[in-house]
């Protein structure tokens, strides 16, 4: 067939400017360029080792003695240290009583490596061995801890740190990490009964022993001077931490693994279970005999979590700019853009545990996770806005695999924290509306990183392509 020739001409017209229309990146979408790479760039190195998650009896550093569930006979787990570009492979054998996967918070693994049961893997029965192996493409602070019975796996004990160094580390005088957790204890053993009523109908199982590292007493002696990265991880089932650093002089350098664009106060920071806190610390020169208590200040009863004492002679602080993100995009303006994406959270009465926990009104099932289950569409290398809508009266630390996101605003008033986070805490009642661009192909989970809740429901998948 013969198009008439100004006809022709009109169509061609006007497929030029759709084409132009669509490929047009969009303001934001430019704004983003550059934030965090798309491909990791390997430099070669293969970090291997053996990992194996087994019933184990620990000693806390204060002398407790615990039965737990524990990621190469310790908790925490071993700090997995690697540089960025290396690649890493967890030979990892499952020794427990259940069946369990490994997955790697905050980090943006190949989809297939994700550690996700049913859905990315087959879960890991006891005695089997799976190897996971990626390439992480940032730096920063991140960890690993099962995705199956999560609530059970994780409570026991089992958690571990992985840290992807920058390429070139600057030269601090000490990298530390912190891990916080909560326990549950009875009678001097992990209180048994797990997802609750109790802990279903609250913010999930708060613990009546608060450990860093392991420790009710933690202590980091350090020299005058000294310049310290201060890693904060919260592995709790559900205790959100408010660090109230006692005046130690810090600034916040990455949230969620990623450097922040400029150091900022954490004063006042709301550390949720899946959280990461990096912090730049210098230690004044004159502080020897100094000493900074650590409080937890997010419930009305503080808390003591670890105390930084001074002392010796003063050494040379290293000198060097507090390491930043080269460009964070700032995504103003964006309250009047339809959210791609919303859901709802809340629960009602049934499911397994009597209570179930949802996102627009579906429970997860765990049984069946990748087969049935609608998936919310992301586009990869768009922008997107996803809100957060809590329409009930508990909290709900939000956590999506496989991307970051950016907070632009709470309650619809605009926020611009200068970072991107991987969990964002959601309070009662409260709308969170957060931008991204996901980069990463695949079917990722969107859940409440408080376990019980994820446990009872609030889980969903989003697919990314
Ligand atoms: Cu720590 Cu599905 O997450
Ligand atoms: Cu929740």
């Amino acid at each position: 067939m013969r198009l008439p020739h100004a006809a022709a001409i009109a169509l061609i017209a006007a497929a030029a400017v759709s084409v132009v229309v669509a490929r047009a990146p969009d303001a934001r979408l430019r704004e983003f360029r550059g934030a965090y790479p798309e491909t990791a760039r390997p430099n070669g190195i293969v970090r291997e080792r053996a990992l194996t998650a087994a019933p184990a009896d620990v000693t806390f550093p204060d002398g407790r003695r615990l039965a737990v569930w524990a990621y190469d006979g310790r908790v925490p787990g071993p700090t997995l240290r690697v540089r960025l570009g290396d690649a890493v492979r967890v030979r990892f054998t499952n020794r427990l009583p259940q069946p369990t996967t490994i997955h790697w918070h905050g980090v943006r693994v190949p989809n297939a490596m994700d550690g996700v049961p049913g859905v990315t893997q087959p879960p890991i029965a006891p005695g089997e061995t799976f190897v996971y192996e990626f390439t992480p493409k940032d730096a920063g602070t991140f960890w690993f801890h099962p995705h199956l019975r999560s609530s059970e796996q994780i409570e026991r004990g089992l958690f571990g740190v992985l840290i992807v160094e920058d390429a070139h580390p600057r030269p601090y005088s000490r990298d530390v990490v912190w891990v916080l957790d909560d326990w549950l204890l009875d009678h001097g053993e992990i209180f048994p009964e797990f997802n609750t009523r109790h802990d279903l109908i609250h913010d999930g199982r708060w613990g009546n022993v608060i450990t860093v590292n392991g420790s009710t007493a933690e202590r980091l002696d350090v020299a005058p001077g000294d310049r310290i990265r201060l890693r904060l991880l919260n592995v709790a089932n559900g205790r959100v931490f408010r660090p109230d650093l006692g005046g130690l002089p810090a600034r916040v350098i990455a949230v969620d693994g990623l450097y922040a664009a400029r150091p900022v106060d954490p004063a006042g920071f709301e550390l949720a279970p899946g959280n990461r806190l990096d912090l730049d610390v210098t230690i004044p020169s004159d502080a020897a005999g100094r000493s900074w208590a650590i409080v937890d200040r997010f419930t009305r009863r503080d808390i003591p979590l670890a105390t930084v004492v001074a002392a010796g002679a003063p050494v040379a602080t290293p000198q060097f700019a507090s390491p930043a993100a080269a460009h964070v995009p700032a995504w103003r303006d964006t309250a009047d853009v339809a959210p791609r994406t919303e859901m709802r959270l809340n629960n009602r009465v049934g499911g397994p545990f009597g209570i179930e926990w949802t996102i627009n009104d579906a429970a997860f099932d765990h049984a069946h996770a990748g087969a049935a289950h609608a998936a919310f569409p992301l586009p990869r290398g768009a922008w997107s806005k996803i809100r957060f809508v809590n329409e009930s009266y508990r909290l709900h630390p939000m956590h999506i695999h496989g991307l970051f996101f950016k907070l632009l605003a709470r309650n619809g008033v605009a926020v611009d924290e200068p970072f991107f986070r991987d969990t964002v805490l959601v309070h009662a009642q409260e709308t969170v509306d957060v931008g991204t661009v996901p980069l990463d192909p695949g079917l990722w989970m969107a859940h409440c990183h408080i376990l019980e809740h994820a446990e009872s429901g609030m889980m969903t998948l989003v697919d990314v392509r």
